[in-house]
């Protein structure tokens, strides 16, 4: 007898469209029969992670036939000190995503809200429709979060308000003055949840250190990754810091083995080469001025980026401009699910990929 799961699925799954990611080189490549694709669409580290790490990996190879520590002593050890934290605030998700859908599991249901800003990183609205909670979207102000409104919108239903800083895809961030005048409005039981995927690229003095603020403001908890500027997104790893409280909650619904041997490894080794983090960093800034450049020589707006990334206005639907792009050989991001269908994300490549990028795309703007 046939059954219909999707009805037996529940409410909240099924509102949901399953995660686009960038489109894999190899896929491109054999859709095409293109041998030379680059891909600048998932805000990946081109310099890769430290050497270090890959040494790291090799001496996780001879356990592999044992679990890994699902407690993750050294790396809480090495986090702990390198935060100037208590070991006990610290949990370690599969990727920062896994900390974001840990804390929508502890504190969401059916009859509570999330805030979030219009254009926020897509998986709060994923993972607050997933536990049936209701999502509650502030518009952008000038693409950004607007403070102001975010916190004249919780009621008590709130349970949880997300900020991206620098928010993906965007680029824009929260400067310190603003974020304290928020989280001093917001009631204690509403949790402000910090995700700082991003914060090891940011040059601006004003840019708060949400760690910093955590003795403060107890509702707080900050997420970060070691995707992004520690070059390890293929091996999902990412961590929280919280008051012990909210981490011992975190643990309770974390799978025993969430994170992997080699995934450990790699993340204490990638922290103890903070070189490798300037140069990462210092190659970022460089692109980056490269690709604002291209922007103003194109004639293109965008938006001013703190991460990884710049989002560009392409002044008409992208959707023709990124397929002309695939054709070349060049994976950027639509962003057309974050209602900004004129809008190509591109993530900073080394020199000869932002180099790629800008021939590719003053081809086909040439073309139009
Ligand atoms: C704003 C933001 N938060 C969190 C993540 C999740 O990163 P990961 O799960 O790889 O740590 C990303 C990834 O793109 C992001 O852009």
């Amino acid at each position: 007898m046939s059954c219909d799961f999707f009805e037996l699925a529940n409410p909240g799954v099924r509102v949901l469209q399953p995660y686009q990611t960038g489109q894999p080189v190899e896929e491109l490549q054999r859709e095409l029969g293109l041998t030379d694709v680059i891909k600048l669409a998932s805000n990946e580290n081109p310099l890769g992670p430290s050497p270090a790490v890959i040494n790291s990996l090799a001496d996780v190879i001879p356990e592999l036939a044992r679990y890994p520590d699902g407690s993750a002593y050294h790396l809480k050890q090495k986090l702990s000190s390198f935060l100037n934290v208590d070991t006990a605030m610290l949990t370690i998700g599969n990727g920062s995503n896994e900390l974001l859908e840990l804390l929508a599991r502890v504190f969401l249901r059916p009859g509570l809200e999330v805030i979030v800003s219009q254009h926020s990183f897509v998986v709060y609205p994923l993972i607050t429709r997933a536990l049936g909670a209701d999502l509650v979207v502030i518009p952008a102000k000038d693409y950004g979060q607007d403070l102001d409104a975010t916190a004249a919108a919780i009621t008590p239903n709130t349970r949880i308000v997300f900020i991206a800083n620098p928010n993906n895809p965007t680029g824009t961030w929260v400067e310190e003055l603003d974020l304290l005048r928020f989280l001093d409005k917001v009631p204690g039981e509403v949790l402000v949840v910090l995700d700082e995927a991003y914060c090891e690229y940011v040059d601006d003095p004003d840019y708060p250190d949400g760690i910093a603020l955590l003795a403060r403001y107890p509702n707080l908890v900050v997420t970060r990754t070691f995707s992004k500027v520690y070059g390890l997104a293929a091996l999902r790893i990412g961590y929280s810091v919280s008051q012990p409280e909210i981490a011992d909650l975190l643990n309770r619904v974390r799978q025993p083995f969430n994170i992997n041997a080699m995934s450990l490894a790699a993340a204490v080794a990638a922290l103890g080469d903070q070189e490798h983090v300037r140069a990462a960093v210092e190659a970022n800034k460089q692109g980056m001025e490269r690709l604002l450049f291209a922007c103003e020589t194109l004639g293109l707006g965008y938006i001013p980026s703190a991460g990884n990334f710049l989002t560009i206005d392409m002044g008409q639907d992208a959707a023709p401009i990124y397929e002309a792009l695939l054709k070349l050989g060049v994976i950027v991001r639509p962003i057309g699910v974050y209602e900004m269908p004129n809008h190509l994300r591109v993530t900073v490549g080394l020199p000869e990929e932002n180099t790629r990028f800008i021939d590719a795309l003053t081809t086909v703007l040439g073309g139009l």
